[in-house]
């Protein structure tokens, strides 16, 4: 140890009788990097559209990333300077009004405040009698009757729809398997499993299928139709040849909102289907589930209450900060079946911290979680529901009106139908040639990205590259779209000359 932070350290040690912990000598130094740091919050929110959406970490910067672990303690300013120079000026651009890639939320000033505050009781809603665990549960109530789902399921929050996709398939998984797959495995089945999906599924799928030790070959990828929506003719015969053949066909997985092009699968005929043949109904609905808020959507989102799960997140379509998640299963005792393990160190009591029933440990694989749910809570109040559904209208609105711009510009060409929030088009190089609208495309995306206009991203549709844009973002406005819209053609007619 360093001769001058040993000295420190005995010191201090002196001056607490020989004890130590984590809590400052002084208060009031937390008290100013705590005002310091709301300061800082507003200032950087409320003038976000004034930065660069997205820039490159500087060489230097990655380097000074990889020091070794600090011996000695620096001060809570040194550290706030640190930050400032170093992390804040590399966001992952989400916050920004014009960022619009991959299907990534935006965050709230209030939601940053409660996790400041949900960190500060730092509970852990593993289980146990504390609010935060009514906290949790008045969340998964009220995503029910969002989305007009039963009443008697259960729910959990999650990290992300990644985990409760894999949430809800695992319990597919058990119920569907004749035998105790807890104990015995998968190994115990004679017979294989099959799971469906369109050819649109999110990779979330597949690796929850791969975790959950069925396989991905074991996914039978539907065709879609010209609106990439799964060909439910299709599904229904592909069904009946498995059951032919001896397969167990265990689940189908319906997408409200593809990730490729928010396309919504025919909810309705795919519940139709998985009861005809009793097979599990799982919903991804991880940003799209929340367009069955807007009444506009009511008719082609009816069948996502029949669903035996449903995944969605909060911290895409609700605009919450990361991270938060939600699975609901309509059987509450399938679900309790699939993870419930208490062993002598956790068992229920009748009276004390241990009465609690509906431990959220024996709904999901983690023990230990944080407190996800107090900027849930904290949001939904502040701004009421009614405002979410403006919200996701609003943003479903902008992505017609990107739709409308690129219609009318003889240079610009749709690649998918608009069914929600996200548009895929391309600029138009050459009327023969894809490999050059392809890679030119590629080099607008970049040099929109580079430039710190605006981000969005990239899929392929019918073999061709598309840029995708996907508004999960509350501080869109319709002029950031015209403004990237005429950057796009700007630098599209410079790569063509
Ligand atoms: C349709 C779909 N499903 C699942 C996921 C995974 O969600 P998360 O990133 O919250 O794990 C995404 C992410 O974009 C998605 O679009």
């Amino acid at each position: 140890m360093l001769p001058f932070f040993r000295t420190k350290l005995i010191n201090f040690i002196m001056k607490n009788n020989g004890e130590i912990s984590l809590d400052p000598n002084n208060w009031d130094e937390i008290r100013k990097l705590g005002y310091q740091s709301i300061d800082l919050m507003i200032e950087y929110l409320s003038n976000i559209e004034q930065n660069k959406v997205w820039k490159p970490i500087p060489p230097k910067t990655k380097e000074y990333f990889s020091s070794s672990i600090p011996l000695k303690p620096q001060s809570t300013n040194e550290i706030f300077d640190d930050f400032i120079n170093n992390i804040l000026p590399y966001p992952s651009g989400n916050i920004h009004p014009r960022f619009w890639g991959f299907v990534k939320g935006t965050g709230t000033p209030t939601g940053a405040i409660a996790e400041l505050l949900a960190t500060t009781m730092n509970s852990n809603t593993g289980g146990g009698e504390h609010i935060a665990n009514y906290v949790e549960l008045q969340i998964i109530e009220w995503a029910k009757e969002m989305l007009n789902f039963d009443k008697k399921a259960s729910g959990l929050i999650t990290s992300g729809c990644s985990m409760a996709n894999l949430t809800g398939l695992a319990v597919a998984r058990n119920v569907m398997s004749n035998n105790d797959i807890r104990k015995e495995g998968l190994r115990s089945m004679s017979q294989d499993f099959v799971i469906y999906g369109s050819d649109q599924i999110h990779s979330s799928i597949k690796k929850s299928i791969e975790t959950l030790g069925i396989g991905s070959n074991n996914i039978t990828l539907i065709p879609t139709n010209d609106k990439f929506e799964m060909d439910v003719e299709n599904l229904e015969k592909t069904i009946q040849d498995d059951i032919s053949n001896g397969k167990i066909p265990m689940a189908v997985v319906a997408n409200a909102g593809t990730v490729n092009t928010g396309a919504i699968d025919p909810l309705n005929k795919i519940a139709e289907i998985t009861k005809k043949y009793k097979i599990w109904y799982h919903i991804d609905g991880a940003f799209g589930a929340l367009a069955k808020i807007v009444p506009e959507y009511d008719d082609i989102m009816f069948g996502l209450e029949l669903a035996d799960s449903i995944a969605f997140d909060m911290h895409k379509w609700m605009y919450m900060p990361y991270e938060i998640g939600l699975i609901l299963v309509k059987d509450p005792i399938a679900h309790k079946l699939t993870f419930t393990l208490r062993p002598d160190y956790l068992s229920e009591e009748t009276r004390g911290f241990s009465s609690f029933k509906n431990w959220a440990t024996e709904y999901g694989i983690e023990l230990s979680r944080g407190f996800r749910s107090l900027k849930a809570w904290f949001l939904i109040k502040e701004h009421g529901f009614k405002k979410y559904q403006l919200l996701i209208h609003q943003n479903i609105k902008q992505a017609r009106y990107l739709g409308t711009l690129i219609e009318a510009s003889d240079q610009l060409e749709i690649l998918a139908p608009i069914a929600l929030n996200i548009v895929c088009f391309r600029f138009i190089f050459s009327n023969k040639d894809d490999a050059i609208n392809d890679s030119l495309n590629k080099e607008v995306l970049l040099r929109i990205q580079e430039e710190g206009i605006a981000l969005f991203s990239s899929t392929i549709l019918n073999n061709k590259y598309a840029l995708r844009v996907a508004i999960t973002n509350h501080r869109t406005k319709m002029s950031d779209i015209d403004l990237t819209i005429s950057k796009i053609l700007e630098i599209g007619n410079t790569l063509k000359k």
